[in-house]
């Protein structure tokens, strides 16, 4: 060949392969046909001429498939704390397949080429890949496709707006700092790439654990598949079936982990706002709520408490004697939490900042210098949490608070929001010493600033526990902390919308949570604050916040009707504290979250996803909410079907499997209590430490079956439930054998309770017949005050009348044996 025809053919070569280099980078490439496999201690490992896969047990129902391209992604998790384990199974190596079956599930691989179908053991699909597409790259980006089943429903994914059920829907993960959201936003502050899918009747979870920027679809704009993406990284999932919805959320939080118990003042009512300030009237706002008798344990310190919103001091003019103020607030039975947000002032001789630099802490372009961005101090550093040297740095920087008195750490701006809201994307993060670009920190980094701020106050505060809330966080953050969904604003839309970010994030494994109640950016209506602060009663995270230059927004600033509404409400939830606690511990134990959507107990019930009922959640097991907004009187409602439901306020009972409509004055949430209903509660107190009488008031709904409520006691405030100083005791009710029994507690803690007062709601008259323990009971007739109370305000005379249910109580001693009432 001549030189010239050299040249030419070079020239066209060199085109032909950027032509073919240019069409494999930009055409959809899926994984391909299996070239070869491995059995392996917990599944098989697989290759096909474009990637390799492997499949690992988790448990005989929860199966981690992870597909890579190429080897270049390390296999690292933060969120994932659970191990592979060596489950029972059988490979089956047929002609066109491989099957796995364990005792619970199967899996089948089909060879030509590689597509994974989940099925249940007796041969019903329950999730399916794509048959072209399943599993596919464009470029470093990986899908995968699953077939929509004709009847599929989505629920879950966490921080999501939109329906309960997100069919036709699509979300992107990607942590955003998003002030006064619209209430269908994508996307907000936290990322779950968790979600439950649902069809035939029956339910499956996907998990897939990967950080990037990730979008879910769920067939919007299209009717063929659902799909997850993430942007780089590994296709990295893990497959759960279960029959019921509870057990999936159980096993998906064996996996990412379940929150600890939070100390008991944090579950009462929490006052913040955008700022308190000077010290005066911090302690006004305190002795407001002990004067006006509005039971509360939480004041919130918001930027302005710092000086020059820098972490870690007080401004000295404002707070110029913060042990002082914080020994008050104490003595009035108020804890204190403060705001600490990442953005470290870059100022010379600023303590947190050249401790930071010399322990080269903070975030980092590529070329080593340190990241620089705007927030409320100015130019800042922000440490990176995903290096331990930073976490424990950080966490330990908390000692000068801590000594002040303060136990409450409130994580903001942790996506990190900087003025621009443009993060570079070029920066290195240590990410636990798998160095990665700001593509795969940021959805992480809230989630570790939280466990910094957990692990370094839980040190610091000598065996008290501290109390963490976030904005930003991952699959995972409930270990750490608790979520609030950031800055909302104070419109029903609002509202409602926070009902179901609640519900959702609980189905997500997520159980502490709760919206600003009143809503944040501008001012609040007094109807919309008297039905949100009833709604918040009934809701994880409790807690009143309004941004700055807005009116006043405490439960007093509405009128005194309001004042009187918020009152009873925030009462009541405090008398449901014993109640409420064990739903805690609940949370704590299985991951079935504290407000539970009602797709949790009737996942295959159509009417559940209206938009009528889709807000409508237990709280615990046994009282159902159904939220509606301020401008109603009047509300439908279902009453879901397994059991009777009796309304709280007026204590009519109603058959189940039906939709009612129900009076909704402002001043009367509409509450249901479920038929055999055992609700334990306390007399009044004004905050959560204070000591009450001492009376256990158990609350037992007449139904028709057997029932059982687990009570949780332990000290409230110190991690010494870990050593076994807790005490957990059945309370059974058995409609037939007609008894209720207190079972022997299980434990070392000795119970606050001395007296038990059972309430007994709908049942014939006991007067002749009850006994306690063999011996004849005395039966008294009940008020049943709390209900009164709520319904003080009754603008249409219909609310406090207990309708034909008589209730009675009965009362005795409580003791560490077993004790039966029987009738
Ligand atoms: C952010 C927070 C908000 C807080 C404000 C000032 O907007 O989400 O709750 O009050 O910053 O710190």
């Amino acid at each position: 060949m001549s030189k010239i025809y050299r040249f030419y053919a070079a020239i066209l070569v060199t085109f032909a392969l950027g032509i073919h280099t240019m069409a494999a980078q930009s055409l959809n490439q899926s994984l391909g046909n299996l070239s070869g496999f491995n059995q392996t201690e917990f599944g098989l490992k697989g290759s096909t001429p474009t990637g390799t896969f492997e499949v690992s047990l988790y448990s005989p129902s929860v199966i981690r498939v992870r597909i890579v391209k190429n080897n270049q992604h390390d296999d690292f998790s933060y969120s994932v704390i659970a191990q592979p384990k060596a489950v029972k199974f059988n490979l089956n190596d047929g002609s066109n397949k491989l099957t796995l079956s364990t005792d619970s599930v199967q899996l089948e691989i089909t060879k030509n080429p590689v597509r994974f179908t989940l099925l249940t053991k007796d041969g019903k699909i329950v999730n399916q890949d794509d048959a072209a597409f399943g599993t596919s790259w464009i470029g470093d980006e990986v899908t995968t496709y699953k077939k929509l089943q004709p009847d599929e429903k989505f629920i879950g994914l966490g921080e999501k707006t939109g329906n309960l059920n997100r069919r036709g829907e699509g979300y992107t993960n990607y942590n955003t700092d998003y002030f006064g959201y619209p209430a269908n936003a994508d996307m907000l502050y936290v990322s779950t790439p968790f979600y439950i899918g649902l069809h035939s009747g029956l339910a499956y979870g996907i998990y897939m654990d990967n950080t990037y920027k990730s979008h879910f679809n769920f067939g919007a704009s299209n009717n063929r598949f659902s799909s997850f993406t993430a942007e780089e990284g590994p296709m990295d999932y893990y497959l759960i079936h279960h029959k019921s919805v509870a057990e999936i959320i159980k096993s998906y939080t064996d996996l990412t982990g379940r929150m600890n118990m939070p100390p008991l003042w944090s579950l009462g009512y929490q006052q913040c706002r955008y700022s308190y300030y000077p010290d005066t009237e911090v302690l006004t706002v305190a002795k407001t709520f002990r004067d006006k008798k509005i039971p509360s344990d939480v004041i919130y310190l918001d930027i302005h408490y710092m000086d020059e919103y820098k972490i870690f001091t007080w401004n000295g003019q404002r707070f110029p004697n913060p042990d002082k103020m914080l020994e008050e607030l104490k003595a009035m039975g108020f804890h204190v939490v403060i705001i600490v947000d990442p953005g470290i002032k870059v100022e010379e001789g600023y303590e947190a900042y050249e401790e930071g630099l010399k322990k080269d802490a903070f975030v980092k372009y590529p070329d080593g210098t340190n990241y620089t961005g705007q927030v409320w101090p100015g130019w800042c550093y922000f440490p990176d949490f995903t290096n331990p040297v930073a976490r424990q740095w950080w966490g330990q920087s908390f000692k000068g608070y801590v000594d002040n008195g303060i136990d409450g750490f409130w994580n903001d701006m942790n996506e990190i929001a900087t003025w621009g809201q443009r993060l570079p994307e070029l920066m290195t993060f240590n990410y636990e010493g798998h160095p990665s670009t700001t593509r795969r920190a940021r959805n992480m980094y809230g989630m570790q600033m939280a466990r910094s701020t957990y692990e370094g106050t839980r040190s610091l505060l000598g065996g008290k526990r501290p109390f963490i809330l976030t904005r930003a966080g991952f699959s995972g953050v409930q270990r750490y902390s608790a979520v609030w969904t950031g800055d909302n604003l104070p419109t029903d839309e609002h509202m409602m919308l926070g009902v179901r970010l609640v519900n959702s994030l609980g189905l997500t494994g997520i159980p502490y949570t709760g919206p600003d109640v009143g809503g944040f950016g501008g001012n609040t209506s007094v109807d919309l604050f008297a039905r949100w602060i009833s709604i918040g009663a009934f809701t994880p995270f409790f807690r009143g916040h309004k941004a700055i230059n807005n009116a006043d927004a405490e439960p007093w600033a509405y009128g005194e009707e309001v004042e009187e509404i918020s009152r009873n409400y925030i009462q009541l939830r405090y008398n449901l504290m014993p109640y409420i606690y064990s739903n805690f511990y609940e949370a704590s134990q299985s991951g079935v979250p504290v407000a539970r959507s009602l797709a949790i107990y009737h996942p295959f019930d159509d009417r559940i996803y209206q938009g009528a009922y889709q807000h409508q959640y237990m709280f615990g097991p046994n009282i159902m909410v159904a939220p509606v907004e301020s401008n109603k009187q009047i509300t439908k409602v279902l009453l879901p079907s397994g059991s009777g439901w009796y309304d709280l306020h007026t204590g009519k009972y109603f058959a189940g499997n039906q939709e009612i409509y129900a009076d909704c004055p402002k001043n009367q949430l509409p509450l249901y209590i479920k038929a055999g209903a055992i609700i334990p509660m306390q007399s009044p107190v004004l905050s959560a430490a204070e000591k009450n009488d001492g009376e256990l008031k158990i609350h037992v709904y007449k139904g028709e079956g057997n029932s059982v409520f687990t009570l949780y006691e332990d000290d409230g405030e110190t991690y010494e439930f870990e050593q076994g100083n807790f005490s957990t005791r059945d309370i059974r009710y058995d409609a037939k054998t007609k008894s209720i029994t207190l079972a022997k507690p299980e434990g070392k803690f000795a119970s606050k309770y001395s007296k038990v007062k059972l309430v007994l709601v709908g049942f014939e008259d006991l007067s002749k017949t009850a006994k306690v323990g063999g011996k004849k009971a005395t039966v008294a007739k009940d008020n049943l005050s709390y209900l009164k109370a709520i319904s003080k305000f009754d603008p249409i005379g219909a609310a406090g009348k207990v309708e034909g249910i008589p209730t009675q109580t009965i009362s005795f001693d409580n003791s560490s044996s077993e004790i039966k009432v029987q009738w």
